[in-house]
């Protein structure tokens, strides 16, 4: 029944101009996302909350009680009208495949609570071999707040198989203020892809990060078919949780300072279409081109926000030339990264979440406030997304870290006993269907994926949870 839910949106969603909002409506019985009484948008986004890590993992103590905590505070003061968990919800591959809906069910205990609803995307630690992305998102489905109403609009409306388009690409229309049938603008969610084919008792099957032409071409032709419809430009945002290269292509050449685009940028920005091998070499081989041209091209884009690099929160604007990038010349757009929310995951910065708030009024002007909002209350990183971004100097960020505390060390033997819900990966099987087939010819080498095996036995990644943790804050892409 539930599978039928989605087919049946695929199907609504992909067959015309109309049932694209209608579909979204009816289906989740939601009036649809609307601009509050104040006639602005406020989202929280929660990034990187990589629930279900033992604590043998990396040696911290009640991370997920941790997490619940940071998010509540954060939900207290923002009260936001809408949470995007912009990806790598879990860490996955440390969970057994029949206790993933129960782990879904924590994460967003805080918003059922409190009656807020809430949008996925799916990141490379979501899928794995023992945790379905489109599982979890059907498991989302049926939610309700304490108020009766549907929270979740988390869907997928890309048909294909996982290993291609993954799970999480949609949109969500967003209602004026006083008119709940006048739409003013769009959230569009892509899935970025990366960690593991889901197969419980197969092999592990390594997935392409980065999101597919398939879903470029949805994106592209939804969107010109709003602008037909309503015959101007539709203001959006976009969400994914693995950032393009052109971030990378900005940090690295782009003149980045802490002054014009404040926040942390402590590591290298891991991107999509970063192949790395076992020892964290990595490679990029320019597969996310289309995405970007798409998202440049895509007029009313305002910004698009990812996580999954835990070290680094600033936003960007993508005007200049970015030499080693395709395309090279933006138009604009600011690209942001979250912050990283949870006690799961690599760094230990002071956890906290992104916080945007769009007024109605100012949509023509392409104009958005963004801040970071830490679990102790303070605000870092307000900077105003306007046309002068990027030459604007705002307060340095501090660099702050949570307290966490660690187990007591132990001999390096106990961190390298496997978890037992993660099976030993084995060569891959001979007879591949078409669509791996597929996917190994794209690849040359092995992508960006979670890797329980070498973070339990390579040194270099192993945990050390006595040393505070700068072993954690290693410049790697790999264990993102
Ligand atoms: C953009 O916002 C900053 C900070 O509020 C402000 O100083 C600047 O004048 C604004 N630029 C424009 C073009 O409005």
């Amino acid at each position: 029944m539930k599978r039928m839910q989605l087919l049946w949106l695929f199907a609504s969603m992909t067959a015309g101009t109309r049932p694209l909002i209608r579909a979204k409506n009816a289906a989740t019985n939601y009036p649809g996302i609307q601009f509050g009484g104040d006639r602005k948008l406020s989202i929280t986004v929660f990034s990187d909350l990589h629930f279900g890590e033992p604590e043998s993992a990396r040696g911290r103590h009640d991370a997920d009680f941790k997490t619940i905590n940071t998010m509540k505070s954060v939900l207290n003061n923002e009260q936001p009208n809408l949470v995007v968990l912009n990806g790598d919800l879990t860490s996955c591959e440390w969970v057994a495949p029949e206790n993933a809906n129960s782990l879904v069910d924590q994460i967003v205990a805080p918003l059922v609570e409190r009656n807020i609803p809430f949008a996925t995307t799916w990141g490379n630690h979501d899928a794995s071999k023992t945790c379905s992305t489109r599982l979890m998102s059907e498991h989302m489905w049926d939610m309700k707040g304490t108020n009766g109403k549907k929270l979740s609009f988390t869907t997928s409306s890309v048909p294909g198989e996982y290993g291609q388009v993954g799970t999480s690409n949609y949109l969500i229309p967003v209602y004026s203020s006083s008119d709940a049938s006048k739409l003013e603008m769009l959230l569009w969610f892509f899935d970025s892809k990366g960690g593991r084919v889901y197969q419980p008792n197969g092999g592990d099957m390594t997935v392409a990060n980065w999101v597919d032409d398939k879903v470029v071409s949805w994106f592209r032709q939804s969107s010109n078919e709003f602008r037909q419809q309503y015959g101007r430009v539709v203001p959006s945002l976009a969400f994914v949780h693995i950032p393009v290269h052109a971030a990378r292509a900005f940090q690295k050449d782009g003149g980045r300072t802490g002054a014009t685009e404040p926040g942390l940028d402590e590591e290298l920005i891991g991107h999509q279409g970063d192949v790395c091998d076992n020892n964290d070499n990595c490679n990029y081989n320019g597969a996310d081109t289309p995405f970007m041209k798409a998202l440049i091209e895509t007029e009313g884009l305002m910004a698009v926000f990812s996580g999954h690099d835990h070290g680094v929160d600033w936003c960007m604007k993508w005007s200049k030339s970015l030499p080693y990038n395709d395309p090279t010349k933006g138009n604009g757009l600011n690209l942001c990264f979250n912050r990283h929310s949870g006690y799961g995951g690599y760094t230990d910065w002071k956890r906290g979440a992104r916080q945007i708030v769009i007024e109605q009024d100012k949509l023509g002007k392409n104009e958005l406030e963004t801040w970071i909002r830490l679990e102790d209350g303070d605000v870092s990183g307000h900077v105003m997304l306007n046309a002068t971004y990027g030459v604007d100097h705002y307060p340095k960020v501090d660099k702050l870290k949570s307290f966490v505390s660690y187990l007591e060390p132990k001999p390096a033997a106990v961190f390298a006993e496997r978890p037992s819900s993660v099976a030993k990966p084995k060569p891959k099987s001979k007879s591949t269907t078409a669509s791996q087939t597929k996917l190994k010819s794209t690849m040359t080498t092995r992508p960006d994926v979670q890797k329980p095996k070498t973070m339990l036995t390579k040194s270099k990644s192993s945990i050390k949870p006595t040393a505070h943790p700068k072993s954690l804050d290693v410049k790697k892409s790999s264990n993102r």
